[in-house]
């Protein structure tokens, strides 16, 4: 009983990943717009710089602002709007995050987080890598 329900878990949390990884590639990508860039790698797998925990926590947190711009917030996948904030230096982006800003939740409703995966998730936003 014990080992079905942990590998349906183990299964469920697959797909989960899979389906992240697909949404990261279509967001990184561009909308439709033509790669003639051979040097993009092509990953076929979610980004190798943030583990898989760490993904796992941004699809439940972050994504639900930072993916559609939710009151404003730098949206993934569009370096621009995360440029004037990278220039405040990633110890302020990550106060910022830990403690909260304007309408940035404090922990951005990551209660799991640790400081390494913020900083992580930070740089996967702002730099897609
Ligand atoms: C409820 C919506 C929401 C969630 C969830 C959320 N954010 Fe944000 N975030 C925002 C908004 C809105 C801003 C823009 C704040 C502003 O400058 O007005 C923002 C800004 C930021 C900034 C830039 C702060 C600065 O100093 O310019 C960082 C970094 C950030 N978020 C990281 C995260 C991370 C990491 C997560 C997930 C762990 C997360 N956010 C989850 C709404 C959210």
């Amino acid at each position: 009983m014990r080992c079905a329900a942990h590998t349906r878990r183990r299964i469920e949390l697959r797909t989960l990943m899979a389906s992240l990884a697909l949404l990261a590639t279509a967001l990184l990508s561009g909308c439709g717009e033509p790669s003639g860039d051979s040097t993009s790698n092509a990953q076929p797998a979610a980004n190798p710089s943030v583990s898989e925990a760490a993904m796992a926590k941004w699809s439940r947190s972050c994504v639900l602002c930072h993916v559609n711009g939710e009151g404003g917030a730098p949206r993934v996948g569009h370096p621009e709007e995360w440029l004037g904030r990278i220039e405040q230096g990633e110890t302020v982006l990550l106060t910022h995050t830990i403690e909260g800003y304007k309408r940035m939740p404090p922990l951005g409703y990551c209660m799991d987080c640790e400081a390494e995966d913020f900083e992580a998730l930070i740089r996967f936003m702002a730099h897609g890598s």
